[in-house]
């Protein structure tokens, strides 16, 4: 059992969070690399179960959020602030990564009618349409920032689970072709899938 402790400001673990940490455990790999590590769930389940994880993240709230958590559960993790692989050094069988893309998957009441509100009028339907599509591409942008400099710390046959939200899922296998890897589904999680990337 994975013991978690929220905190304001941290993303909570959710569904893509589960599916991710039981695709790394399907995984072979040891050493685990997750970037973006919240509340630390992923990495923590990981490190319950044998796995050499570093858990990352570029927000210091999640950072301390992580180490709190990975004392509640007795592990002892490898934690750091990073921008993506900015203050990483290594090489690792699995990179793991649960991109913060929440506004788009937004599920609860509240939201959905704050939601509807706001597409019932003509100028804050288009204010929407523009942050969705600021928000698309600043992901995508980070996303293919992975992928380029993920080429220097993965292990041969190596590879690379990013939880994909459906409506980013021709977009980033795109860009993932773009760069060199194959894509393959590992799992669905409804909303999205937790997607393995592999240098070709
Ligand atoms: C959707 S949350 C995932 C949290 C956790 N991995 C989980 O699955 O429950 C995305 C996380 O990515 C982090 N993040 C966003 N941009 C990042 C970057 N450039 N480098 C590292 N982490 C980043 C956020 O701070 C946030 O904690």
């Amino acid at each position: 059992m994975i013991k978690i402790k929220n905190f304001s400001g941290v993303a909570p673990p959710t569904e893509e969070s589960k599916a991710l940490l039981n695709c790394v455990l399907a995984l072979k790999g040891k050493d685990v690399l997750e970037l973006g590590t919240g509340t630390g769930y992923v990495a923590i389940g990981a490190s319950q179960k044998g796995r050499k994880v570093l858990a990352t993240d570029i927000n210091h709230k999640a950072v301390e959020a992580c180490k709190t958590n990975a004392q509640l559960n007795n592990i002892n993790l490898m934690i750091l602030q990073s921008d993506l692989f900015k203050n990483v050094s290594g090489k690792f069988d699995i990179i793991a990564f649960n991109p913060p893309i929440s506004i788009d998957k937004a599920s609860s009441d509240t939201t959905h009618r704050i939601k509807s509100f706001i597409r019932s009028t003509k100028l804050l339907r288009s204010v929407l349409r523009y942050t969705y599509s600021k928000l698309n591409k600043s992901v995508l942008r980070l996303i293919d920032k992975l992928f380029i400099d993920a080429k220097e710390y993965l292990k041969e046959n190596g590879g690379i689970l990013i939880c994909v939200i459906n409506n980013f899922e021709e977009d980033i296998n795109n860009l993932s072709d773009k760069r060199g890897y194959n894509h393959e589904v590992m799992s669905n999680f409804g909303y999205g899938k937790v997607y393995r990337f592999t240098l070709r």
